[in-house]
């Protein structure tokens, strides 16, 4: 018991110099002392198949994230030992990834690629269960663009809790015939930020609950960043990359920088933009991500900081994540930088969308906690799509709570939000998005490559707890004319 009361008197401590900007929800104040950790790049080999194999396993940990050591805690290790997070997974576009993914927790777990279209039985959602002390092993081919995406847990129900004891990592995709000209040394002008908010017990444990009376189910008061309270990261070129996921389980930040200067969105969930796009802020609700780009002068000292979100509707974001700004990352440049690459004015390549282009339209209704006035059903497959169709799905958020919107297998793009055509940096590649209360946002979707009518893909609510409770739904994608009577869930 004496590390725990050591803990306890850490945390104490660490609690006594900060003030609380508001009531529940709010985000304690905490020094930078802590150097940005970064998670290391998973290992891998080659195998006689010209496969890129990764051996991940998930572990029960232990983790100090700033305030003594914390037990209940999750990690995934692929070389180098981890006690919270996984490593960053990086593969190239074209080639086939294998990963072997041991259980050697005590539960019963899944791990999705979220982001990544792929055949559905290699896509981890909560059929493919993972049972302690066994391995499961999906390989497929990536073909996508470049992009940031992630994986984490998706067991039906354990999903909120699993991630948030840190079952999660990025996913990154490379294309090497795409030289972006954007900073990409790892770690150091090219940063990726596992965004999460956490609570503590007196005692020094992880809390499950806090804020789990709240219309977003768990809200934290302290931020981590890639496993760590108040962390700060040293800057040495003049332009830095900031591949930023909100990995938390139902906070939505607004990104900004602490002096209000512009940044550049150069990429959102699922590739680059077309073109940088300025902007002041960001916002990025559970699960969402975006890739900035800071500029620094030599020798300064600015902050990432979150600021009150804008949540639409009725919904009082003051009152649920606690008013003002709070620090998320500092940035120090060192005295002397060195030179950067302008920033590319071309990025990708964007496919122009048009409503006119799909052939077929479903809606889904956001409820408290259902869609389409129904809760999850592992057994119920709830919509079949034809594969190569394009589709208008609209989005209607019906509650007066935050609610998002996620579809496996890959990517969308935004049609419109509330009537009006997105802003830019909503408007590249998206596999999740945010839906206002009493707002519709449309997606074009199109599911190619890979039929199964017999094994779903997931769309849900990304506020963990909200797709815990069952504010989720199944689609199978299908040839064209498959009968209804060859359509089936594993669990059915
Ligand atoms: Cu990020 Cu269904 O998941
Ligand atoms: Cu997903
Ligand atoms: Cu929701």
């Amino acid at each position: 018991m004496l590390a725990v009361s050591v803990v306890a008197a850490v945390l104490a401590s660490l609690l006594a110099g900060c003030s609380l900007s508001g009531g529940q929800g709010a985000v304690r104040d905490v020094p930078a002392q802590r150097p940005l950790p970064i998670p290391p790049v998973a290992e891998s080999v080659i195998d006689d198949q010209g496969r890129r194999v990764v051996d991940l396993d998930i572990l029960q940990t232990a983790h100090d994230f700033g305030a003594g050591e914390v037990s209940g805690t999750w990690a995934a290790t692929a070389g180098e030992a981890l006690t919270y997070l996984g490593p960053t997974i990086r593969v190239q576009r074209g080639e086939t990834v294998a990963v072997n993914v041991a259980n050697e927790t005590d539960e019963m777990t899944t791990l999705h690629w979220h982001g990544m279209h792929l055949p559905a039985r290699m896509d981890g959602g909560p059929h493919s269960m993972v049972q302690p002390g066994t391995t499961w092993s999906p390989t497929w081919t990536v073909d996508q663009p470049a992009a940031t995406l992630w994986y984490h847990p998706h067991p039906h129900g354990r999903t909120a809790e699993q991630i948030y004891r840190g079952l999660a990592g990025l996913l990154i995709i490379d294309d090497p015939d795409a030289d972006t000209g954007l900073p990409s040394e790892y770690g150091v002008d090219d940063v990726p930020l596992v965004v999460q908010d956490k609570a503590f017990t007196p005692e020094g444990g992880l809390d499950m609950t806090a804020g789990s009376d709240t219309a977003v189910g768990f809200v934290g008061d302290t931020i981590v960043v890639n496993g760590a309270i108040g962390a700060f990261h040293e800057v040495r070129h003049e332009r830095v990359r900031l591949r930023l996921l909100n990995a938390s389980t139902g906070r939505v930040y607004r990104f900004a920088l602490s002096d209000d200067r512009p940044f550049h969105v150069v990429g959102s969930d699922g590739g680059l933009l077309p073109t940088p796009v300025q902007a002041r802020t960001v916002q990025l609700s559970p699960a969402e991500r975006a890739e900035i780009v800071v500029e620094m002068q030599p020798g300064e000292t600015i902050g990432l900081v979150s600021r009150t979100p804008e949540l639409g509707g009725r919904v009082d974001a003051a009152r649920l994540f606690g008013g003002g700004t709070f620090d998320v990352l500092e940035l120090r440049a060192a005295d002397q930088l060195d030179a950067s690459p302008p920033l590319p004015p071309v990025l990708a390549d964007l496919p122009e969308v048009e409503a006119s282009e799909a052939t077929h339209e479903r809606s889904f209704t956001l409820g408290g906690r259902i869609i389409n006035g129904r809760l999850m059903d592992m057994g119920r497959i709830d919509e079949v799509v034809p594969v190569g169709r394009t589709e208008n799905w609209s989005v209607t958020n019906q509650a007066n709570q935050p609610h998002n919107f996620h579809v496996h297998d890959g990517q969308f793009r935004v049609l419109s939000m509330d009537g009006d055509a997105p802003p830019a940096h909503l408007a590249g590649w998206k596999d999740t998005v945010y839906v206002a209360p009493t707002t519709t946002v449309v997606l074009q979707v199109r599911f190619d490559t890979y039929t199964d009518p017999g094994f779903p893909y997931m769309y849900h609510c990304h506020l963990t707890v909200h797709e815990d409770q069952g504010m989720m739904g199944q689609f199978v994608v299908v040839e064209p004319g498959t009968p209804d009577s060859a359509v089936s869930s594993p669990a059915g």
